[in-house]
């Protein structure tokens, strides 16, 4: 991060690659670096990383950032963008052979390859598998360490992403080609950017990742459930939306159900969020709030910049309750989402009237500092309670 004429702190050369991902807080990087930017932080948590974005942003700021997610292809990204130690050209050159290997039939083939004359609908033509059962068989071959295979990997996961044949998800595929699905897939290099901080990269349920450490700031961006009652519970969940980055990380060809042919582990009731539920519990309070309550609780960081779209569960009325009982609302930030800039911002905790359905919100709370001192014992246990 460079500084303007005036002395401020410059955002602009800030660049994130990334998968395209459900919820991906790309657009309002900008807004969630400028609410911060005041504040005298050094770590910083990014507790629900996803496509590693935020994470990226905050490394190239200049903190020291602890990016953590549950999802492989999430800490894959992560170790990439945060923890590569050699030179561009050591990457390259691996690169370099695998784009030059030829493709053959295999585990993915089977089961994500379609033909050019599509009977069976798939994410990816065959052209394009027979090369990714050819390069991930060789990257395991390589027997990297795990910093230079999540370099290897990420590549291999953008030139996937770019020659897809989906809305962005993998849950149900097109019925016709999508123009990209043609070009052949191809390697490039990540955009590794150094970087001044020390970075950490974990894959933890975020509950025990704020029982363990402190850091000055965390940022929560969690999958809001469902605001409609009667919808079910598969509205974005993210294990069974990207299935198939969980197998190209972990290339364990793991037993398949359904017509999308999905992991198995993706099962809804094996691998759901708690933050996902659209159910309440027995109190009558939705559970997927009391987690968004237990986690602001147990957190312990001077700071908390929550996201929250307002196509979620959470009301914003719920929302400031929770804030305030731990300590205090110090900026709410709305943006507009579908015109992309920053429609208001107050610097009290006074509530924003808007009812639109297509904002983004940003809530910056600084914490009571006793609080840090009693979480409950087994928060995560806690929660689990409630699901009966
Ligand atoms: C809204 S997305 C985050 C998007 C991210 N901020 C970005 O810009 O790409 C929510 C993420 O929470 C992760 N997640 C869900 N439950 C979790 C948990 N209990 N602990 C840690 N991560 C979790 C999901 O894997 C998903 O990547």
């Amino acid at each position: 991060m460079s500084k303007n004429l005036f002395n401020e702190k410059d955002f602009s050369g800030i660049k994130t690659q990334g998968i395209k991902y459900a919820g991906s807080k790309l657009k309002i990087i900008p807004y969630i670096l400028e609410s911060i930017k005041d504040l005298e932080i050094k770590t910083v948590l990014d507790g629900f990383s996803g496509s590693t974005r935020v994470s990226q942003a905050f490394a190239q700021a200049g903190y020291d950032v602890t990016s953590n997610d549950i999802a492989h292809w999430s800490e894959v990204c992560a170790k990439c963008f945060l923890l590569y130690d050699k030179d561009k050209k050591y990457y390259q050159n691996i690169i370099d052979e695998l784009n030059t290997l030829d493709g053959y039939n295999g585990w993915f083939t089977t089961y994500y390859g379609g033909g050019e004359v599509m009977d069976v609908k798939m994410p990816f033509q065959i052209k394009n598998t027979r090369r990714l059962d050819a390069i991930r068989d060789r990257i395991e071959e390589l027997k990297l360490n795990d910093i230079d295979k999540s370099v290897i990997l990420t590549s291999l996961l953008f030139a996937l992403d770019a020659v897809d044949s989906t809305l962005g998800h993998f849950v149900s595929y097109l019925s016709k080609w999508s123009k990209r699905s043609y070009n052949d897939l191809y390697l490039k290099l990540p955009d590794l950017k150094e970087t001044i901080g020390n970075h950490n990269v974990l894959r933890e349920d975020i509950f025990k990742v704020v029982e363990n450490d402190y850091f000055d700031l965390a940022y929560f961006d969690p999958p809001y459930g469902s605001n409609n009652e009667k919808m079910p519970p598969s509205r974005v969940r993210y294990s069974s939306y990207y299935h198939i980055w969980t197998s190209v990380v972990k290339h364990d060809k793991p037993v398949l159900f359904g017509k999308v042919n999905r992991r198995e582990d993706s099962k809804d009731l094996v691998s759901a969020s708690v933050f996902e539920e659209f159910r309440k519990n027995n109190n009558g309070n939705f559970i997927a709030m009391e987690a968004i309550r237990m986690l602001i609780q147990n957190t312990k960081a001077r700071y908390v910049l929550l996201s929250y779209s307002s196509g979620g569960r959470a009301t914003k009325k719920e929302l400031e309750t929770i804030l305030n009982e731990t300590g205090k609302v110090l900026k709410i930030i709305e943006i507009d989402y579908k015109k992309n800039i920053m429609a208001s911002m107050r610097w009290t905790n006074e509530w924003l009237n808007s009812n639109d359905a297509h904002k983004e919100y940003l809530f910056l709370m600084e914490k009571t500092q006793k609080n840090y001192k009693t979480p409950p014992k087994n928060p995560y246990a806690t929660i689990q309670s409630h699901f009966s």
